[in-house]
This record gives C-alpha cells, structure tokens and sequence, in this order.
C-alpha cells in the first residue's frame, strides 16, 4: 500500500482555443476540472495499475466537492482534510495543435491547524502501509521543514519514504534521513537536482551520486526522454544502474515523473527492493504516462507492451 500526500494541491482547469497570443484575451471552450497535484497523480497511476493507494489532501471549500466527486468517479482513494484557504488553480489553454499553455496559482499556505489536521490524517493513512510520498511544490508562506515533517510521519509507521522534492525542502529532508537513519528515496528531475546542488555542470550519475552523498538512501534522477539513473547504498558501497526506452515516445510528458514515482514506490516494502524490476516499472509507467494527454493516467496495456522494451543497464 502506498501512501502519497500532496502539501500543495491544485484544481486543474483545462480549456481549449483556437490559438494562444500573449497580451490577448482568450475564450476558453469546452472546459473540464479535475483534482490535481503531483501526490495526486503518483496515487491515480498507482491505483489504474491495481496498486493499492491513497491520496491525502488538504482542499479549500470551494473544491472540496469537486475534489471528492472526480476522486470517487476516477477510482482514486483519497483523504481530503478540509482547508480554510482556497485551494490553488492551474488553468491550461489547449490550442488548435495540442500545445498546452499553463498558468500555475502558487498556492496559498493553510494554517498550522491545517497542517495539523492533516499531519495527524497522514499518520492513520501511514499506519500498515509500504511506502509514503511526499510529492510538489510547497505554498509561499508553509512553516519551514513541512516536508521532513510529513516525511517523519512515514518514517514513524516505518514506510520508505519517497521525496519529489528541490532545493531547501529537499536538502533539509536529505540532512534529516541522514541523522535519522531514514530510506528515502530522493526523485528530483536532472534540471531540479542541479538547482538543488548548486551546479549546472553534473549530468544524471553525478547528481545521483550527491544526493547519495547528502543522505538519500536511493536517488533517483530523471531526465525526460533520455531515461533516469537510479544510485542506490549497498553495504560500504553504491550500486547504480541506468534506464531508458530505445526511442522515446511522443506525447505530454507533464505527469511522466509523477508516474515514475509512482512505479518506484509501488516497488519499496520491508525487503530490499528488486532495483531492476523498480526500474522496468519505472521506465514502462512514465512512457505509458506520456502517451495519455493527461497527467496521473496510464493505459495498462502500454504499460505492459513497453515493459518488454525498457533497457535497463548497470552503471
Ligand atoms: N518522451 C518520452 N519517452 C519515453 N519516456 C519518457 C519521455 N519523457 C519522459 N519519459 C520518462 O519519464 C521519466 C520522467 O520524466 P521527467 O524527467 O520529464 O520527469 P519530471 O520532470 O519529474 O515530470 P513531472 O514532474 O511533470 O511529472 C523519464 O525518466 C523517462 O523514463
Ligand atoms: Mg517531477
């Protein structure tokens, strides 16, 4: 069982238009919201593949109900804590050719009897399961170390711990894993762990091997179309392997990370886990996840023809 818990969730509003023209006005036809967020996506992939998982949440009034029915209706389950701040909006404009333009609300931050709540709503969710995710961005104004704090309450149902997290949240949570003696699996993309390592120069490996460094238990660093590397501690020592597809696919890859996620965590359990299968998954889900136009879905049949295909090499 996993558990994912998103500490900055979003309504996802998607439109269509003929063409997008900045400094214009545009009408927005056809126009669906879905409940969104990166935790969210990680538990709606997890559970189209017979995972199971479950989504914890803080949502404002206004879309609670939307939040509750499009859960129920996709077949996701989810622990919604009732927030008093608005949740935020992310308002795609799809075009005439696909391209999606999207403008992201940051977010508002909820009150600490907000983070509170949904604190103690995590540590039930957490009781008995596998594996805890702490996935996306954190709102301007969130107390600092929110994220270690929700990752310290996997740790204390004794989950592995999985963090797509960058820069401060990530580097605080590493430092604690550290200390703690924590499995945390850090999942940063190539772009995000560079920012959070301070140098533009380090390819995937490098990035992996810092992390590792820092106190990640396993890193694993994803690079779009090019695949991912996953470093993991063995023993006094690491072992680290690469994956990819032998062509990428095409299709929006918005949520492919989310899926990966997904895949890695529906692999972390009390034994050691088996990397070259994580990664199978891994590499199968994500490009599943590209050939959907929507994030947090996946055709299990892609899944299953592209685990064939999935090269998965060690490092
Ligand atoms: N075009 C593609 N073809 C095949 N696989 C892809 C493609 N794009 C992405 N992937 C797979 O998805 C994984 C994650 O992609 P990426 O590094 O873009 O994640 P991300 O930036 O964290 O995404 P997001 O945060 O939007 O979910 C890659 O490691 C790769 O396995
Ligand atoms: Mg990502």
């Amino acid at each position: 069982m996993i558990v994912t818990v998103t500490p900055n969730p979003a309504l996802d509003v998607t439109g269509h238009v003929g063409r997008v023209v900045v400094g214009e006005s545009h009408r927005l036809t056809r126009v669906t919201a879905r409940a969104g967020g990166k935790g969210v996506n990680v538990a709606a992939v997890a559970s189209a593949l017979d995972v199971p998982a479950t989504a914890v949440l803080a949502v404002g009034p206004e879309s609670a109900a939307t939040f509750e029915t499009d859960l129920a209706r996709r077949g996701v389950a989810a622990v919604l804590v009732p927030s008093p701040v608005p949740t935020r909006r992310s308002v795609a404009a799809v075009d005439a050719d696909g391209e999606a333009t999207v403008l992201n609300e940051e977010g508002e931050a909820p009150p600490s009897q907000t983070w509170d709540a949904l604190v103690e709503a995590l540590a039930l969710a957490c009781d008995g399961s596998d594996a805890l995710v702490v996935s996306g961005s954190v709102a301007p104004g969130s107390p600092d170390g929110v994220v270690t704090r929700l990752l310290r309450t996997g740790a204390a149902a004794g989950c592995a711990l999985v963090a797509d997290a960058r820069g401060e949240d990530l580097l605080v949570a590493l430092e604690t894993a550290r200390r703690e003696g924590w499995r945390l699996l850090a999942k940063p993309n190539l772009s995000e762990a560079r920012e959070t390592l301070g140098d533009d120069a380090l390819d995937a490996a490098a990035c992996a091997a810092a992390l590792l460094d820092l106190g990640a238990w396993c890193a694993v660093v994803s690079d779009g179309a090019r695949g991912l590397v996953l470093g993991v501690r063995d023993g006094d020592g690491v072992a680290g392997w690469s994956a990819r597809l032998p062509e990428p696919v095409r299709g929006n890859p918005t949520g492919a990370g989310d899926a990966l996620t997904a895949a890695l965590a529906a692999h972390l359990g009390p034994r050691e886990p088996d990397w070259e299968r994580a990664l199978r998954a891994g590499v199968a889900w994500s490009a599943a996840a590209v050939l959907r136009p929507v994030a947090g879905e996946v055709d299990p049949a892609d899944v299953a023809r592209l685990e064939t295909q999935a090269e998965i090499t060690r490092l």
